[in-house]
């Protein structure tokens, strides 16, 4: 292991772990790139090689891929030979103690975590666990002299972690917090990339690492800056040509719309361009929307040769089998990712002037103008959807944005 260097922060962290000072439960908190995974590892590593031989530890992330690129990744370059790590076997060795590995939102780990005696716990992304799954997951915690090590980012105010744990000044829960500022240790032009990145509640959360409500309106940074003019689109293009293109579908039953949503990205994924829509609210029967969709996938496919694939809801399977054989492009099933992460996606793009939308897609314009927070829910981030707001082309939008978030963003 080579010996590394420390911010300030860290070090007042590492003082906590030799002097006694942590407790049963320790959260480190804050802003994205903080220093809080480097060092929450770094504390790990040392309790447990100072802790029982013979007693169990489990790690845990939202799922096992989160968990491996986020701490077990980093883990093997500090650790070296000291840790190795199974994801088949879902265990890891760690100065000669085994760990288990689990994801939170994997079927089955309630049930594999009740059953089991813990000496130690690690876990990442913990706003990103259900409050049952953690509850158990510290009441397995039962052994002498157990410790839990938590990283987490800021949520809403009314997040189950926020409310009723770090509120509640418990005397075994020690919440250290951490900002962008205290880690020393990013290029600073990173940093200043990475603020301009987010506005509004999404500063507040993940540059300064406070826990605010989302309100009011979800894309708050939304202007006519983004909104484009066929002509002005011509113009960019022409300096800047698209290297991909693709078409988001949403399909509705009674009260929503179909809509097709065709977007471009420009070179190394810098610009992202809504070319054009389809909307239509009249839902006829499923032959004129595969036949709306044909028509449209052809034209499209006229005008930008880029165009290449479609992801459609995947709800309806029988219609996107008929979409698939009614065109000749790849169509394929949306991922439909967590709302909020597309929200995030959309909002950064905004923030950074890299959304840009043709003037002449009046109904997702309106959709994006128009979104809000729904304040009834307090313990999640919620987009309104009640019929009052045009979610359909959102979500087509969306579809064909999703996928690209490694693309698009450098973490
Ligand atoms: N002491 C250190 N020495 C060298 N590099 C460091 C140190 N602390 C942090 N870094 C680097 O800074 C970057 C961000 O740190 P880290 O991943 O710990 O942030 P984080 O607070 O967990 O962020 P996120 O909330 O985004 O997960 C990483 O690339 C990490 O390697
Ligand atoms: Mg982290």
């Amino acid at each position: 292991m080579n010996k590394p260097d420390f911010s300030p922060k860290q070090r007042w962290a590492l003082a906590l772990l030799k002097n006694g000072g942590l407790k049963r439960i320790n959260i480190l908190q804050g802003s994205v790139r903080s220093g809080k995974t480097y060092i929450s590892i770094i504390m790990w590593g040392f309790w447990v090689a100072h802790s029982p031989k013979d007693k169990a530890y489990l790690m845990a992330g939202k799922t096992l891929t989160t968990l491996k690129r986020n701490v077990l990744e980093p883990m093997s370059q500090l650790f070296g030979s000291c840790f190795s790590y199974s994801i088949t076997k879902k265990e890891a060795q760690l100065f000669g103690r085994r760990v288990y590995l689990e994801g939170a939102a994997n079927v089955g780990a309630e049930g594999k975590i009740r059953g089991m005696t813990l000496q130690g716990a690690y876990c990442d992304e913990l706003s990103l666990f259900g409050e049952d799954l953690f509850a158990m997951l510290l009441s397995r915690l039962s052994e002498d002299g157990a410790r839990l090590f938590a990283t987490t980012n800021p949520d809403t105010p009314g997040h189950w972690l926020k409310r009723n744990y770090l509120d509640r000044e418990l005397p075994e829960l020690l919440s250290m917090k951490f900002t962008l500022d205290d880690n020393p240790y990013l290029p600073e032009e990173y940093v200043k990339s990475l603020k301009s990145e987010f506005s509004g509640v999404f500063y507040d959360r993940f540059i300064l690492g406070m826990w605010v409500a989302a309100e009011g309106r979800v894309y708050d940074g939304f202007s006519d800056r983004c909104i484009i003019s066929a002509e002005h689109l011509a113009e960019r293009l022409s300096e800047n040509r698209l290297i991909t293109s693709v078409v988001g579908v949403d399909y509705g039953g009674n009260r929503s719309a179909s809509v097709f949503c065709h977007v471009g990205y420009d070179a190394g994924f810098r610009n992202v361009y809504v070319l054009s829509e389809h909307y239509d609210k009249r839902n006829r029967s499923a032959e004129s929307l595969i036949s709306a969709f044909a028509g449209y996938i052809a034209h499209e496919k006229e005008m930008r040769p880029t165009l290449s694939a479609a992801y459609c809801d995947s709800a309806e399977q029988l219609l996107v089998k008929s979409f698939r054989s009614a065109v000749r492009l790849e169509v394929k099933n949306a991922l439909k990712r967590p709302i909020n992460t597309r929200i995030n996606m959309l909002n950064r793009l905004i923030a950074s002037g890299r959304f840009f939308v043709s003037a002449e897609c009046p109904h997702l314009i309106e959709a994006i103008r128009s979104a809000v927070w729904d304040e009834r829910d307090i313990h999640h981030d919620t987009r309104l959807d009640n019929g009052s707001t045009n979610i359909d082309s959102l979500d087509a939008f969306e579809y064909a944005l999703e996928r690209y978030e490694k693309q698009l963003f450098r973490f």
